[in-house]
């Protein structure tokens, strides 16, 4: 039984629809509530399920509002608001394991003035204007937290929900990238819990997914999600094949054989930290690309955008970039909230997927003649342009597809590639929705359509219909459909 029903389903997304777009009418108790129950529900489809039905900055905008209502009315505030914990998922297979320090999120920023905002706020807690910044990958893979005592690896837990995660360790020793021992007594550590993220190479992961093709095996949807679900095998041998390989980039805890802590003493900056890791033959992110340094926000912004365009040269998969504070000392002085540091901050490229309603099917004649089906949509930001209208291609796109107008679908946009429709969710269909009917008529000028077999494509012949086109298409729709009779049919003799 999952968690939530279809009826709990449309509820909660009705209620978001309406917390993001007019959440002014209800009262602040309200909204809060609701708020709280929403982004709940939200945690659940992302942590859980792994089926989003919002973008994230559709969630920050949740979140964010819930945590400004709970300051403005603290009353409103309960230990078990989604603002009080950390969204987690637990199984029951491996033992729990509480982690030395919690496992906190980051803060996002999506554009420069984010991040002059962040870095106003920085200037301010440190109370100075000469701030280096570090800049890194924010690796999209599923986080590990790693405890060395006495130069060995002791364990290794998922995050789990922040505070309490799931012991992997024998997974983890599978992953040759994670020393099981390292001569951290060099540097006067006893024990240390160091973060990172397993995540698997694109060309690894498409190299699989082929070999899987070849065996008749189910492909892997996605590279995180099968990292993810990989680290919970029970079988380490199986793990062992998956190519999965671990990132460390930063270290919760570090103290010497009295317990002191030796963050900030000996370690003066998040750079010598990442050095000291890879020297221990960790890997860490460490190329003059992967990790660079600057000394001021718009530095920090320019080298976002440069590497916003070029993300897909790079091996891994990545959300977006790490923005932190190099110095340790800073780190410090700038502290935490309840979810996240205010010394870093990560900047989220555009989306390329994002859940939004077909709200109506249209059908254009194209200059050929072809009918083309156009799914308008609810209009949805999606990597850089507002998007309201998809091609969905032809008959057997919408079958195979299983497209019904009232979805709620997955829309993707990669690179400069056009929008596409990747899923409808049809679990969270309410009854409501309508079958597509294709027209029989062309919708131009009402003559018959025509569909040759083996063809998805349905085409006006009318060589004078207005919405393919006059003569001067004439030619070319006519050497597109030769052979199949229709009008067409004697001119289309000069071309072949
Ligand atoms: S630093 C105190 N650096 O992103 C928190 N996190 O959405 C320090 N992540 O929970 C985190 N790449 O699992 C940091 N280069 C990076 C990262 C990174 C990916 C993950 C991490 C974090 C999540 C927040």
């Amino acid at each position: 039984m999952a968690k939530y029903s279809a009826p709990d389903t449309h509820k909660l997304l009705a209620m978001t629809e309406t917390l993001l777009q007019m959440s002014h009418i209800m009262t602040p108790q309200a909204q809060t509530e609701a708020l709280q129950e929403v982004i709940n529900f939200h945690d659940w489809r992302y942590y859980i399920l792994a089926q989003p039905l919002i973008s994230d900055s559709q969630y920050d905008t949740l979140f964010k509002k819930l945590q400004q209502l709970e300051r403005e009315n603290p009353d409103l505030s309960n230990e078990n608001s989604p603002t009080q914990r950390v969204a987690y998922s637990i199984s029951k297979d491996f033992p729990s394991v509480e982690h030395l320090s919690p496992m906190l999120s980051l803060d996002n920023s999506y554009n420069a003035d984010d991040l002059y905002t962040f870095d106003t706020q920085v200037k301010k807690l440190c109370d100075r204007n000469d701030i280096e910044y570090t800049l890194e990958p924010k690796f999209d893979g599923t986080g590990i937290s790693l405890v060395y005592e006495n130069d060995v690896l002791l364990r290794a837990v998922t995050r789990g929900n922040g505070a309490v995660g799931e012991e992997i360790t024998n997974n983890i020793r599978t992953l040759r990238s994670v020393p099981l021992q390292a001569h951290f007594s060099k540097y006067g550590i006893y024990r240390i819990e160091i973060r990172g993220e397993v995540l698997i190479r694109k060309d690894k992961f498409e190299a699989m997914n082929r070999q899987r093709r070849t065996n008749g095996e189910k492909e892997f949807a996605n590279a995180r999600n099968t990292a993810a679900g990989t680290l919970r095998l029970q079988d380490s041998a199986e793990v062992a094949k998956r190519n999965l390989e671990a990132f460390v980039y930063y270290v919760g805890y570090a103290v010497d054989a009295n317990e002191n802590s030796l963050l900030i003493k000996t370690l003066k900056t998040h750079s010598e930290l990442l050095q000291m890791l890879h020297d221990l033959g960790f890997k860490v992110p460490h190329s003059p690309q992967e990790f660079q340094h600057h000394n001021s926000i718009d530095a920090v912004i320019a080298a976002c955008e440069a590497w916003q365009i070029r993300r897909d040269d790079y091996a891994y998969e990545t959300d977006g970039l790490v923005v932190k504070v190099n110095a340790l000392a800073l780190q410090e002085i700038c502290g935490f909230t309840a979810h996240h540091p205010r010394w870093a901050i990560a900047f989220k490229f555009k989306a390329r997927s994002a859940a939004t309603t077909l709200l109506d099917v249209e059908f254009q004649v194209g200059r050929t003649g072809a009918i083309t089906p156009v799914a308008k949509v609810q209009a949805v930001p999606l990597a850089g342009v507002t998007v309201s209208s998809i091609s969905i291609h032809n008959e057997d796109f919408i079958k195979e597809k299983d497209l019904k107008i009232g979805d709620r679908v997955l829309i993707e946009r990669s690179g400069d590639v056009i929008p596409q429709i990747v899923q409808s969710l049809a679990d969270v269909r309410n009854g409501s929705e309508r079958d597509i009917v294709f027209p029989k008529n062309c919708p131009a000028c009402n003559s018959e359509l025509f569909k040759p077999e083996k063809e998805a494509v349905w085409r006006c012949l009318n060589p004078q219909c207005p919405g393919a086109g006059n003569g001067a298409n004439y030619p070319f729709r006519i050497q597109t459909r030769y052979g199949y009779g229709g009008f067409g049919r004697k001119t289309s003799r000069a071309f072949f």
